[in-house]
């Protein structure tokens, strides 16, 4: 007997007035859908289907990592008729854990105890107390308090819709028994619709008792059905990552101006000022600071290492006790080395730059390779490109590059070159001497600025 998952996901959500289907909307950087699934890929399952329809192959093709069966409901026609495209594959002395895509915050705890409340009953329901019901699915009891049947808002008479217990979906059902249930449903409802909670009553009337349980916290089963549930969600989310960082010794100026949409590993005592966004995959070692305003993607932080105010630095290796910024933007593949200062509005790209060397200001640097103790001047620039290729630059160790140099690639300056300020740099340069390039300076004497008449 094995459990199989099936995660309802072909809705459009007209509400998020969207071309995007709503389970492609992100939450802290990942798809509605996969927090759904990271959550369900924690139980022992054997197989998870995903029913996907509005948008076509636009839901599998961008979760195409996700190692799910993708199951296509062409037409929606409700959440029985989305399910009954997925059981026939499901072997009958399975266990079915049936998911909504769209109800991100689910825990793993919280599945577990509803998947073990099926092993005894057969069926389990997963329902919670709201204040405001309304919109949901009510949760109709008898005076012993089992469970009757589930009305959907829709088809409720008043009575039933001052009931506060409600559907959020979820459920587990004995395979064999789901099967024949869907097989009747009917959609003689006010939405014309196949609805999944029409089973409740099913297996009520074949003498099931059906047991209930609640999540630990109601927002594990809110739905997203518009952006600005979406968007309180995500604040929501972000508060918890924010206190589970600042648990581990992170100190944030402000956790309210901190988002993570990704993974972030720690050391001990890193400090990060406000408005700080990390993406992707980020590790940062220890001593750290990260100023104010600036964005970190797939990138590894070294031990010691400053970022000042308004960098962006994107899958790169920042060595130990560098100090980047302010206005830095460091681009994919660039690796500094151990004390590598760069400054303001530098730009590096795919380059290497070893210990001890400094790019301070207003510089370009791209497919280079630049060695120890360099010193690159204000306004220096790699020609990497000539409008076809990329080219590169190679810098030896200890030199010195004046300020508003060009550097042609493909171009080699060998170790403990100078050279002079304003040069262009089109041949390599041997090592040890001093490479200028320059017009020579004209004084013209009596020289008249000319005046506005
Ligand atoms: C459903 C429940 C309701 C419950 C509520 C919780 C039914 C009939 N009603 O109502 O009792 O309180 O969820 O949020 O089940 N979907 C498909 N294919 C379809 C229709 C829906 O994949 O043909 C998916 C949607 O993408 C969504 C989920 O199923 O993820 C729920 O569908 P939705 O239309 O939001 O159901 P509700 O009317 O909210
Ligand atoms: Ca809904």
């Amino acid at each position: 007997m094995g459990l199989s998952i099936i995660i309802l996901a072909a809705g459009q959500g007209t509400r998020m007035r969207s071309e995007l289907p709503k389970v492609l909307h992100s939450l802290a950087g990942k798809a509605l859908l996969e927090h759904v699934y990271i959550a369900a890929a924690q139980l022992p399952v054997t197989e998870t289907y995903v029913v996907y329809g509005f948008g076509g192959e636009r839901v599998p093709k961008q979760l195409a990592h996700m190692p799910v069966q993708w199951v296509e409901q062409v037409q929606q026609l409700g959440t029985g008729h989305a399910v009954q495209q997925a059981i026939v594959a499901v072997p009958d002395a399975d266990d079915v854990l049936i998911l909504y895509g769209d109800v991100p915050l689910i825990s793993f705890q919280t599945l577990d105890r509803l998947v073990n409340a099926a092993h005894e009953s057969g069926f389990s329901l997963l329902t919670t107390n709201i204040d405001d019901p309304g919109g949901y699915g009510r949760i109709i009891r008898d005076e012993s308090g089992d469970i009757l049947r589930i009305v959907e808002e829709k088809d409720a008479s008043e009575e039933q819709r001052s009931v506060c217990e409600i559907n959020t979906g979820m459920m587990t059902v004995k395979a064999d028994l789901l099967k024949r249930w869907l097989a009747d449903l009917k959609n003689d409802n006010t939405q014309g619709e196949y609805y999944l909670t029409d089973i409740i009553e099913k297996a009520v009337n074949e003498g099931f008792v059906i047991d209930s349980i609640n999540p630990e916290s109601a927002i594990e089963t809110m739905g997203v059905n518009d952006r600005a549930q979406l968007a309180e969600m995500e604040r929501y989310y972000q508060s918890v990552q924010a206190r589970h960082l600042m648990c581990q010794g992170v100190t944030l100026m402000d956790p309210s101006r901190f988002d993570l949409r990704g993974d972030l590993e720690v050391g001990a005592d890193i400090v990060i000022d406000i408005n700080v966004v990390i993406e992707g995959s980020v590790s940062i070692g220890n001593n750290v600071c990260i100023g104010p305003n600036c964005v970190i993607k797939d990138a590894d932080i070294g031990d010691g290492v400053t970022v000042l105010a308004n960098c962006v630095i994107e899958n790169s290796v920042i060595g130990n006790h560098c100090r980047i910024g302010p206005f830095s933007r460091i681009r994919p593949e660039t690796r500094l080395s151990e004390g590598v200062h760069i400054g303001n509005f530098v730009e590096i790209k795919k380059s290497s730059v070893a210990g001890g060397s400094k790019i301070n200001h207003l510089s370009y640097i791209g497919d280079s390779e630049l060695g120890k103790n360099v010193n690159i001047g204000a306004g220096t620039i790699t020609c990497n490109y000539d409008g076809a290729y990329k080219h590169k630059t190679i810098i030896g160790d200890n030199v010195f590059v004046g300020s508003d140099t060009q550097l042609v690639a493909p171009v080699t300056v060998n170790e403990g070159v100078t050279i002079a300020a304003g040069t262009t740099v089109t041949k390599d340069i041997e090592a040890n001497t001093l490479a200028i390039s320059r017009t020579a300076q004209k004084t013209i004497k009596g020289w008249e600025r000319p005046k506005k008449k």
